[in-house]
């Protein structure tokens, strides 16, 4: 009886261990961890925060989207090698780094806003605060910006010193999954279909370009030419938006993602499901999904489960894969390594 308790207890012990060391396989950092907590720069830089938030405040008066564009940063960041801001690396001769990946290249944007903040920081705390931190306190502020969704960001990641583009393709999910291949790639992040169901909210604010989902009205397969999971009179209005992707037209335009409040973050991307009217592929397959349908339906009716279930789920994002200690480096300039 001892014996097997022992044995439990060290079993227990180790596993703690492993689940929550500091290390790139770790999905959690250790909770008591002084390396990654709310706060990290109370002492070092006590105005990073705050100065992050002014320059996401400018940023954001002066063009609304920059909000879903500081938002999406950090998803690209965190689900590729982790929050260690490798996203923001620039390409070099000899290394195609992911910033120039389909995916974000041309689309993803924010980049000058976390340069901006990176130079305030320098010229007040050299070499303390890092971009990975700068990226998830900007993506922080942009969600209570547009949303009134507050969370506390715990901080203390380091930046990573490598950036390649092909992984980008392995860890990203394209626009085109189902449910099941959604489901499948949060959860290689340790997210459940739920936080992924609640994350996609975020699509409540900002834009895709006609290309992430234009097959959807012109060639969705062999028989059909559009998607029969598409309101046929949103398709009407998405067609008179984008171009036939046939047409050789260098163009690419863009629309909301939600187009009842673009620029809101709130539940009634949604609600927008619900009458088959979501954008990409991945949002209306949540809806249509009987893995994820009722998930939709509950986020759509209770807008507050959803918007604790968001900032929940956003400090989980955060926290995947995170360097921390003596890992990794502080950069000097976000794009590139010191
Ligand atoms: C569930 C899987 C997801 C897929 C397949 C996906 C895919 C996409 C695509 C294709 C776009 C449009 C890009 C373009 O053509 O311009 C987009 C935009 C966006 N995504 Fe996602 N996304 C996913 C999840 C997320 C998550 C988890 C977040 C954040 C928590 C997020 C935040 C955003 C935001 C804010 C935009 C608008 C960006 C802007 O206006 O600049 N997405 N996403
Ligand atoms: C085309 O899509 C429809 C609706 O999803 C489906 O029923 C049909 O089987 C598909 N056809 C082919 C050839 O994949
Ligand atoms: C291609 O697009 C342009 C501009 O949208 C339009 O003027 C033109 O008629 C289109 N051509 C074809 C063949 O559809």
């Amino acid at each position: 009886m001892a014996a097997s308790m022992s044995l439990g207890i060290s079993w227990a012990f180790i596993l703690v261990l492993v689940s929550c060391a500091a290390s790139s396989a770790a999905r959690k950092p250790c909770p008591t961890s002084s390396k990654f907590k709310v706060g990290f720069y109370r002492n070092t830089c006590p105005a990073a925060e705050y100065i992050v938030k002014q320059t996401v405040h400018e940023a954001v008066a002066k063009n609304k989207g920059m909000a879903a564009g500081l938002l999406r940063l950090h998803f690209h960041d965190c689900f590729v090698r982790g929050c260690d801001a490798s996203v923001l690396l620039k390409s070099t001769p000899q290394n195609p780094a992911e910033r120039d990946h389909p995916a974000n290249n041309p689309s993803l944007r924010g980049f000058e806003i976390i340069d901006q903040a990176k130079a305030r920081l320098e010229a007040v705390c050299p070499k303390t605060v890092s971009c990975a931190d700068i990226v998830a306190f900007a993506a922080r502020d942009s969600i209570y910006k547009t949303g009134g969704i507050y969370y506390d960001v715990p901080a203390g990641r380091r930046d990573g010193r490598v950036s390649l583009l092909p992984e980008v393709t392995q860890n990203l999910p394209p626009p085109n999954f189902n449910a099941q291949q959604l489901i499948a790639n949060f959860a290689r992040k340790g997210l459940s279909a739920d936080e992924m169901v609640t994350l996609s909210g975020a699509h409540s604010i900002g834009i895709s370009h006609c290309s992430s989902f234009s097959r959807r009205l012109y060639a969705f397969n062999t028989t059909l030419a559009q998607d029969p999971s598409l309101d046929p009179a949103f398709a009407s209005f998405l067609k008179t938006q984008c171009p036939p992707p046939s047409n050789v037209t260098r163009a690419d335009p863009t629309v909301s993602l939600d187009s009842i409040t673009p620029d809101t973050l709130d539940n009634k991307y949604y609600l927008q499901l619900l009458k088959l009217r979501g954008v990409l592929v991945t949002d209306e397959t949540l809806y249509t999904s009987p893995s994820t349908s009722r998930m939709v339906v509950s986020n759509a009716v209770n807008g507050a489960a959803w918007r604790a279930k968001f900032a929940k789920a956003m400090v989980k994002m955060g926290s995947l894969d995170v360097l921390s200690g003596a890992q990794g480096e502080i950069r000097k300039v976000c794009s590139v390594v010191n």
